[in-house]
């Protein structure tokens, strides 16, 4: 049975990335095997989890020029069939998602259409959910298309807010009980549907 080689961006802590290779670890993720990862700045703790996990891993600074296509150059070199977006904080342009032949999904930490879009992410996700009051809120794992936050949902999980939750404080809920469970799942759900 053939695997589909999975790449993952990421521009950050690496939390969700470090789901996803726990998941590969107990066999929960066996349909894609992670072949690189892809940090746009150096020196975030996603790189050093990506080495401590002996994934292959690239910095492309998405701040330079041809941030894009030396991304596209990576993925054709380490013959990509799918891409994780996990804490990856750039959006990609129309014209990278129609470059890219497999499938891009993308973890965001609310349950969509609330709280996403443009200006939403980090913390600002979960402060914006605090001041409206919602009850329940959660992450969403959904494809990956021109429209910030746009594509096909895959998974959602819901999340309680509690009394006196802060931003910081929901968010590692959230992270914990959505982000990390719902992202390693939907990473194998694509993973079997590319490789049928
Ligand atoms: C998390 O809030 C995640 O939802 C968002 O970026 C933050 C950090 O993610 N996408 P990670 O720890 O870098 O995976």
């Amino acid at each position: 049975m053939l695997t589909a080689r999975i790449a993952v961006l990421v521009s950050g802590g690496g939390t969700n990335l470090q789901a996803l290779i726990d998941a590969q670890r107990r066999g929960e993720l066996h349909s894609g095997v992670l072949s690189l990862v892809i940090a746009d700045k150096p020196g975030v703790r996603a790189v050093t989890r990506a080495h401590e996990a002996d994934i292959a891993c690239a910095v492309i600074p998405r701040r330079e020029p041809g941030f894009e296509e030396k991304v596209l150059e990576a993925l054709g070199h380490y013959r990509i069939d799918m891409v994780v977006l996990a804490g990856f904080l750039g959006i990609l342009s129309a014209d990278f998602i129609a470059q890219f032949p497999g499938p891009i999904i993308n973890i965001h930490p609310s349950l969509i259409p609330a709280f996403c879009g443009k200006g939403f992410y980090g913390l600002k996700v979960h402060q914006a959910a605090l001041d409206y009051g919602v009850k329940v809120t959660g992450a969403t794992v959904h494809y990956v298309n021109e429209v910030p936050d746009g594509g096909k949902i895959i998974l959602q999980k819901a999340v309680e807010v509690q009394p006196g939750d802060t931003a910081e404080v929901l968010q590692r809920r959230v992270m914990e009980q959505a982000e990390w469970v719902i992202l390693p799942q939907a990473a194998e759900l694509v993973a079997q549907t590319i490789m049928k």
